[in-house]
C-alpha cells in the first residue's frame, strides 16, 4: 500500500496540480490531505473543485475552520486574517459546508493516525523532537505506529527511539517496525523551510519507508495570482523564498 500524503495546500492551485502530476508518476494507491486546503493563496474554490473531483479525503485545518465561518481569525496574523476573510467571500455555501464538516482527526489505516496540528489540538505546532516526544503519550491508541501531521509547513520525521531523520536528504527513509513516528510531509502550497518547491510524502507500507518529495511548480504564476487577487504582497513574496 502506497499512500501519498499532502498537507497545507492553502489555495495554491499551481502547486497542487504539479504535486498531483508527480503523485500520478509515483503510483500511489491513495491520497490523503492533512488539512488547510484553503487560506493564503488565490484559488480556494478551484482547489476544492480538484479535491472533490479526485475524491481526496482530508481532515480539518485551522484555516479551513476559519474560512468556512465556524471560527473567527482572532489569533491569525494580519495577512492570514485578510486572506481568510477574502477566502470566505469566494467560497460557495456548498464548499463552506464541506469544510465545516471535515473531521479533526482520522485513522487512515489500522495503525496510522492523522491530525492537523497535534493529537491535542489542530492549533498546536510540533516544531522539534521534544514536541513530538511529548505528543506520543496523547495518541488515542497504543497500537498507533505513525501519526501524520501538518500545520508547521516543515517536513519532519521524528521517532520515539533513535535520531531524527534529516528531511533535507533526498530519497527514502527506512522506518523501524519497533518505533513509533510523527511525520510531517511539508506543505504543498506554502513551504516554510527555505525551499520554495512544493512538498509531499510517499509512505510505503510494504517497504516500510517514507520519502519526502519536492516538486518544482510555477511559483511566479502563483505569486502573480496572489497580487492580482489583491491579497497582501507578503503572501506572494514568501512563496518565492519558501518562508
Ligand atoms: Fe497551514
Amino acid at each position: 500500500m502506497r499512500f501519498a500524503i499532502i498537507s497545507d495546500i492553502h489555495s495554491n492551485l499551481h502547486a497542487l496540480m504539479a504535486v498531483l502530476e508527480e503523485i500520478g508518476k509515483q503510483k500511489a494507491d491513495s491520497i490523503f490531505s492533512l488539512g488547510d486546503l484553503v487560506g493564503y493563496n488565490a484559488f480556494p474554490s478551484e482547489v476544492l473543485d480538484i479535491i472533490f473531483q479526485r475524491n481526496i479525503p482530508s481532515i480539518m485545518g485551522n484555516h479551513d475552520i476559519v474560512c468556512c465561518g465556524l471560527e473567527n481569525p482572532i489569533w491569525f496574523n494580519p495577512s492570514a486574517r485578510e486572506a481568510s476573510l477574502w477566502t470566505r467571500k469566494r467560497l460557495s455555501e456548498e464548499k463552506k459546508r464541506y469544510l465545516c464538516n471535515l473531521h479533526n482527526e482520522k485513522m487512515i489505516h489500522d495503525r496510522i493516525y492523522t491530525v492537523h496540528g497535534s493529537p491535542m489540538s489542530r492549533d498546536d505546532y510540533i516544531m522539534d523532537l521534544m514536541d513530538a516526544l511529548n505528543c506520543f503519550q496523547h495518541l488515542p491508541d497504543k497500537s498507533i505506529r505513525i501519526c501524520l501531521y501538518g500545520h508547521t509547513h516543515l517536513p519532519a520525521i521524528y521517532s520515539d527511539h533513535g535520531p531524527s531523520h534529516d528531511c533535507t536528504h533526498a530519497g527514502k527513509h527506512s522506518l523501524s517496525i519497533r518505533d513509533r513516528y510523527f511525520i510531517n510531509p511539508g506543505s504543498v502550497g506554502q513551504p516554510r523551510d527555505g525551499d520554495p518547491r512544493a512538498s509531499f510524502a510517499m509512505l510505503d507500507l510494504e517497504e516500510t519507508t517514507i520519502e519526502i518529495i519536492r516538486v518544482e511548480y510555477d511559483v511566479t504564476a502563483a505569486m502573480k495570482a496572489v497580487l492580482k487577487a489583491g491579497l497582501p504582497h507578503f503572501l506572494a513574496e514568501r512563496l518565492q523564498v519558501g518562508a
